[in-house]
C-alpha cells in the first residue's frame, strides 16, 4: 500500500525547520536505539518521533544532521552501511546510497564513520540544535563531537559557543497536521474502531479481559497495524477506576461494566479510543445514569473545540456537565457554582479532559503559550476523554454508583469551523452499544 506521508513531505518539514533554524547553525537528530528485552531478544522496534517526523527512515543506528546552506547537501544522514550477510539474517538495510535514493536525502555516510565527519561538520558553526537532555548517552555522544572539535582549536577550529534545545521549534512543527497526517490518523481512528466494535461483539461470550485485549490485537493486526499506540488496558467492573490498569487478567463478570482503552499505531501515528459497556449487552440503571453525564460531557467538551478557543475550553466545558451530572445523581450535596469553585468533581474525575495526539499518544506541543492557554487552530489534533470513576471504597455516595469506572474517547482534528471526529465508527450512544451487542 502507498504510504500516508510522501517522501516530498519529510523533505518539506526539514526545510521548513531548517527555515527557522539560525544560518550557520546545525540540528542533529538520532533514531532510536535498538532496546534489548532479555539476553538476546530486543523489543520491538519503535523509530523515535522526532526523527521520524523528519525522515520516515525505519532503522536504528542512524543520525541526521540538518545544516542550512552546506554546499553538499543540506539533510545529511549516518546510518548502517548494506551488508548481505548481515541482511541475510536481521533483514533489509537501506545504505547511504538507499537514503539518498530511497529516502530523499541530500547526502549519506556510514555511521561507521560519523566521529571522523561529523564532527568537521558541526565546526565552523555557532549554534547546535538537538534534544538537550532527552537522552543521556546522546548528550554524552554531542559532547564528545564537541571535544574533537576543542581538541584542534589551535590548529584553527572553531566549536560552537551555543546549544539550543531543538524541541521548541520542531515540536510546534509537529503540532500543525498535513492533510496527508491527518489521513493517517484517520485510517488508524477507523481500524482502531473496528477493534473496539469487534471486543464489544466478543465481549458477550464472557471470558477474561485478555480475550478483550486479544480481539483489539488481532483487529489491529488484520489491518496491517501492528502494534498499539500504547498498552491496551482492558478493565472490567472496579478495574475501570484504575486509570492505567493494564493488567487485563481479570474474568469479566455479568452486570459489570468493562472499559477499554486501546488504539493502534499506523505509520508510526497513533489512535486512542476509550469505550465502556455493559458485559451482558444491557446497562443497569446506575450505569445508564452514570453514563450519561460523561456522554454529555463528552459532547460538550467536542462542541468547545474549535478555532479561537483555547486549549482549557474543551476542559472547562466538560467539568461543568460533569459537576451538574453529579449535583443532579446526588453524588455532590452542593450548589453547580459551588461545586465547581470547591473541584468538588475531584474525587470522580481527577484526570484532565484530553491530550494532543500524532506521532505519539501524548504528542508533542506547548498547551499553554506566554502563560496562557494556547489557541486551538485548523490542524491541531487532540482527544476528548472526560470520565467518571466512582471509588469502590467510596462510602460517601450510595452504594449503587461503587466501583463504576467510565470513560469515553474521541480523537479529533481542529478544521476552519470547528473539528472533525476521527473516531466515530464505534458507537457511543447507550442505544447503538446495546444494538451492536445484541446483533
Ligand atoms: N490511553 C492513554 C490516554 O488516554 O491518555
Ligand atoms: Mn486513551
Ligand atoms: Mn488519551
Amino acid at each position: 500500500m502507498k504510504p500516508f506521508i510522501p517522501m516530498s513531505e519529510f523533505a518539506d518539514r526539514r526545510r521548513r525547520l531548517m527555515e527557522q533554524m539560525a544560518p550557520d547553525s546545525i540540528a542533529i537528530v538520532a533514531a532510536a536505539p535498538e532496546r534489548t528485552r532479555n539476553r538476546d531478544v530486543l523489543h520491538p522496534f519503535r523509530q523515535d518521533s522526532d526523527f521520524q517526523y523528519l525522515t520516515g527512515f525505519g532503522e536504528s543506528d542512524a543520525v541526521l544532521a540538518l545544516i542550512p546552506g552546506r554546499e553538499h547537501g543540506e539533510s545529511v544522514l549516518f546510518c548502517k552501511e548494506r551488508n548481505p550477510e548481515k541482511e541475510l539474517w536481521d533483514g533489509f538495510l537501506a545504505g547511504p546510497e538507499g537514503a539518498i535514493e530511497r529516502f530523499g536525502l541530500d547526502d549519506a555516510f556510514p555511521i561507521a564513520d560519523i566521529d571522523e565527519i561529523l564532527p568537521g561538520m558541526i565546526e565552523g558553526r555557532s549554534r547546535v540544535y538537538y534534544p538537550l537532555g532527552k537522552d543521556q548517552a546522546f548528550d554524552t555522544q554531542v559532547m564528545d563531537w564537541i571535544h574533537i572539535i576543542r581538541s584542534k582549536v589551535r590548529s584553527g577550529a572553531q566549536p560552537p559557543g551555543e546549544f539550543v534545545a531543538l524541541e521548541h521549534m520542531l515540536h510546534d512543527l509537529r503540532l500543525y497536521k498535513s492533510a496527508n497526517e491527518i489521513k493517517a490518523m484517520a485510517r488508524a481512528g477507523e481500524i482502531s474502531a473496528q477493534a473496539h466494535c469487534n471486543a464489544m461483539v466478543r465481549a458477550r461470550q464472557g471470558g477474561h479481559e485478555y480475550n478483550l485485549e486479544a480481539t483489539l490485537i488481532h483487529t489491529f493486526m488484520e489491518h496491517g497495524a501492528r502494534s498499539t499506540a500504547y498498552p491496551s488496558i482492558v478493565g472490567g467492573g472496579t478495574n475501570g477506576c484504575i486509570l492505567h490498569y493494564i493488567e487485563n487478567s481479570a474474568p469479566l463478570a455479568e452486570g459489570d461494566l468493562v472499559l477499554i482503552d486501546a488504539g493502534c499505531e499506523l505509520e508510526c501515528y497513533a489512535s486512542d479510543i476509550t469505550r465502556t459497556f455493559p458485559v451482558s449487552g444491557r446497562f443497569s440503571e446506575p450505569q445508564r445514569a452514570l453514563y450519561e453525564v460523561v456522554l454529555a460531557a463528552q459532547y460538550a467538551a467536542i462542541d468547545a473545540v474549535r478555532p479561537g478557543n483555547h486549549w482549557n475550553h474543551p476542559h472547562e466545558a466538560a467539568l461543568r456537565a460533569l459537576t451538574q451530572g453529579l449535583v443532579d445523581l446526588g453524588l455532590i450535596n452542593l450548589s453547580l457554582d459551588d461545586a465547581l469553585a470547591q473541584e468538588a468533581y475531584r474525587p470522580f474525575f481527577m484526570h484532565r479532559t484530553g491530550h494532543w495526539l500524532g506521532l505519539d499518544v501524548h504528542d508533542v506541543g506547548d498547551y499553554k503559550v506566554g502563560g496562557a492557554w494556547r489557541v486551538l487552530e485548523p490542524g491541531m489534533a487532540l482527544t476528548v476523554e472526560p470520565g467518571l470513576y466512582i471509588a469502590p471504597g467510596n462510602t460517601e455516595v450510595n452504594e449503587q454508583w461503587r466501583g463504576i469506572g467510565i470513560r469515553i474517547e474521541d480523537d479529533v482534528v481542529v478544521t476552519k469551523d470547528g473539528c472533525r471526529v476521527l473516531s466515530d465508527g464505534v458507537p457511543k450512544e447507550i442505544s447503538e452499544i446495546e444494538a451492536l451487542m445484541a446483533s
